[in-house]
């Protein structure tokens, strides 16, 4: 005799949460030294015009030699911390997500808790330039666990260590920085409903078999480094760009469509968009897709270029400090990146004075 069982449904990679873990602080950091699309007149084969007219770019920073991933992710965290009217004592767990660690050993988080004076969980999230996102629905499903006071996640990149200036085709587009947020408990914890603080509606997404069009295939357990990877220059990024620009426009719309149906919301209740600042171009392409005018839409690429995961909290640290974002509105961020990765975070921007320093502690 057989039983029937109902079949396992495969997990949906779009989820609606409780809406519960709310953004209480922002914040971000940028190298001073800027490199503008003159100075690369000078040292590559390309122009203003052709650059500024193919991505938006005009200048990107590039940290001092002695800064690093962890120096940068260090300062845009205090400032998150700062704005949140937090201590370092108040975290309970750190993520760093990047692509550009400082060293292969240890994490990155490890120098940035160091600096802080954290002792909580504190790891890194390699997702690329979807890695913020990443990170902040992994901080929001930790501080579901009713058992942590606050997440700070973090989304750093020193990118220009691993360009081949020589490069045209990416030596223009990406820029270094860091910026961060703090996560806590909001007051409407597990009670769900669209009016409640804190994230709406998600979206994660990876498509391995795109590994190849964005990539450093050096240095790791694939490709360990030798003196044949730096005599054949493998430790640097070299990307597919019309490959990664003709998935980008498609990943980025299914995913916003998605998270948006998930939510149960038109995008025109949608009041910041802050896309993944990659490509103007690719921004002005998924704009009309989606139904979003560019008045709704946060970018900041003419100043930084493609920072990858430091992209979205970067442009949401100075949406916040520029008013562009108020309490109750509805904030849609998507990231896109090397892996091929994807990620889509709704958020009920949360207005009032932090809440979570007093939630229960593990
Ligand atoms: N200056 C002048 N000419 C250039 C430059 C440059 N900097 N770069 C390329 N060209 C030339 C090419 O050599 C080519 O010349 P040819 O026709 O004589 O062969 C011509 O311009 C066109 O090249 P394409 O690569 O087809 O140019 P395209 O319009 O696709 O623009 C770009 C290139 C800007 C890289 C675009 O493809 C793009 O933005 N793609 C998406 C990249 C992206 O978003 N990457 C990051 C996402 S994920 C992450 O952030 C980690």
């Amino acid at each position: 005799m057989s039983l029937t069982l109902t079949a396992p449904q495969p997990a949906p990679t779009r989820q609606r949460p409780a809406p519960g873990a709310v953004i209480a602080g922002t914040g971000h950091y940028v190298p001073e030294r800027r490199l503008t699309n003159a100075d690369l007149e000078q040292v590559m084969d390309t122009s203003d015009a052709w650059i500024v007219e193919r991505t938006g770019i005009k200048e990107r920073r590039i940290a001092a030699p002695d800064e690093t991933t962890a120096t940068m992710a260090v300062r845009a965290a205090r400032t998150a911390l700062a704005d949140a009217g937090l201590t370092a004592a108040d975290v309970d767990v750190c993520l760093v997500a990047t692509c550009t660690p400082d060293q292969i050993l240890p994490s990155t988080a490890a120098f940035v808790a160091d600096s802080l004076g954290l002792r909580c969980g504190s790891f890194d999230l390699a997702a690329a330039c979807s890695g913020f996102v990443y990170g902040l629905v992994t901080a929001s499903a930790l501080l579901g666990t009713g058992t942590m006071r606050s997440a700070l996640v973090i989304g750093s990149e020193t990118i220009s260590r691993f360009l081949d200036t020589s490069d045209r085709s990416t030596g223009m587009l990406f820029g270094d920085g860091a910026g961060a947020a703090v996560l806590v408990p909001g007051p409407h914890a597990g009670l769900g409903g669209l009016d409640s603080p804190g994230l709406l509606a998600w979206d994660l997404g990876c498509d391995g078999s795109a590994t190849g069009i964005l990539e450093v295939v050096a240095g790791g357990s694939r490709l360990p480094t030798s003196a044949a990877t730096v005599e054949a220059n493998q430790h640097v990024v070299r990307m597919d760009g019309r490959e990664v620009y003709r998935r980008a426009v498609r990943a980025v719309v299914e995913s916003v469509t998605g998270t948006l149906a998930t939510a149960g919301i038109e995008a025109s209740a949608i009041d910041l968009f802050i896309p993944h600042q990659a490509n103007a171009r690719i921004v002005d392409a998924v704009l009309p897709r989606l139904g979003i005018s560019p008045e709704r839409t946060f970018t900041n690429i003419e100043h930084y270029g493609n920072t990858s995961a430091a992209s979205i909290p970067i442009a949401l640290s100075e949406a916040a400090a520029a008013r562009r974002i108020h309490a109750g509105d509805l904030v849609l961020m998507t990231g896109f990146g090397a892996g091929m990765t994807w990620a889509s975070a709704l958020v009920r921007w949360h207005g009032g004075q932090p809440v979570g320093a007093d939630a229960p502690c593990s």
